[in-house]
């Protein structure tokens, strides 16, 4: 499928790799609505990008949100080409701590936005993208997920990171085989360390430390590296039914 004049909703496009992914795209012609519970953030990506970007401001675990930003990119644009779901948390506790067990609120937020929002963003996405136009091959839509290296290496206090990440990857393949008949794709990326907000939260030290585990290149990723995957993803039309670590190589240690 080619971007141009193609409409992605992009969750989590506010920030770090969902806003890198909807500026390539818009650059490539595309319109993105971008969906973010940040609304500051939403509101400044989606201004920047000028008239081919809007931002609805959403919540993606709730159902009646998304199926807004749904209704909206239709409207707006004419139909929905892609979804790209970016909206993900982190957290961290350990299982059996010093002090409590890990708190099961905290598992469940995790869960609930990693992967109950990236399922409900491709479910209605996709009720739009089954009914479009038959394109190439008969392709209809790409869907693109996105998971996590923690999800096969989890450290230390991820149980819930790495649970709700190797539940992406788990649905990649059923969604895609359901959504052949379609002519719906279904690809997931698995980053390694990106330089993004979700990152920035650790000091600049501990970030050049993390980036000397990269076995090559010795850095973190760069969020236009993700949004140029997630560009080849789009325009491929064999990739379908797969997750595609992007990681320098990285397998992260116990902690
Ligand atoms: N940065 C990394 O190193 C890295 C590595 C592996 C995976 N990831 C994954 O990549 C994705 C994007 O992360 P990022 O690094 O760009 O982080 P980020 O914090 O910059 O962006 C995540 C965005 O998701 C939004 N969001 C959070 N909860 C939401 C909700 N309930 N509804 C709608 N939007 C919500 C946030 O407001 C934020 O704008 C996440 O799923 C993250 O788990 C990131």
């Amino acid at each position: 499928m080619k971007l141009s004049k193609k409409t992605f909703i992009i969750t989590g496009g506010g920030s770090g790799l969902g806003a890198a992914t909807a500026r390539l795209f818009v650059e490539g012609g595309a319109n993105v609505v971008l969906c973010d519970i940040n609304a500051e953030a939403g509101n400044e990506t989606a201004s920047a990008l000028g008239d081919n970007a809007k931002f609805v401001q959403c919540d993606v675990v709730d159902e009646d949100q998304v199926q807004a930003v749904v209704d909206a990119a239709a409207q707006s644009f004419g139909t929905i080409d892609g979804v790209v779901c970016c909206a993900g948390v982190g957290g961290s506790a350990r299982v059996a701590g010093r002090e409590a067990a890990y708190p099961l609120d905290q598992f469940k937020r995790i869960m609930d936005i990693n992967v109950i929002g990236t399922f409900n963003a491709i479910r209605l996405s996709a009720m739009v993208m089954t009914k479009n136009e038959p394109g190439e091959d008969g392709e209809r839509g790409v869907v693109i997920n996105t998971a996590s290296v923690a999800a096969y290496e989890g450290q230390i206090g991820q149980a819930a990171y790495s649970a709700s990440k190797g539940a992406i990857i788990a649905m990649t393949l059923p969604i895609a085989r359901e959504f052949a008949q379609h002519g719906i794709r279904v690809v997931t990326i698995a980053p390694g360390l990106f330089d993004t907000p979700l990152l920035g939260r650790h000091p600049e030290e501990k970030k050049q430390a993390l980036a000397m585990t990269v076995p090559f290149p010795k850095r973190l990723g760069r969020a236009d590296e993700f949004a140029s995957l997630a560009k080849q993803i789009v325009e491929n039309g064999m990739l379908n039914g797969e997750t595609i670590r992007l990681d320098g190589a990285i397998r992260m240690e116990p902690k």
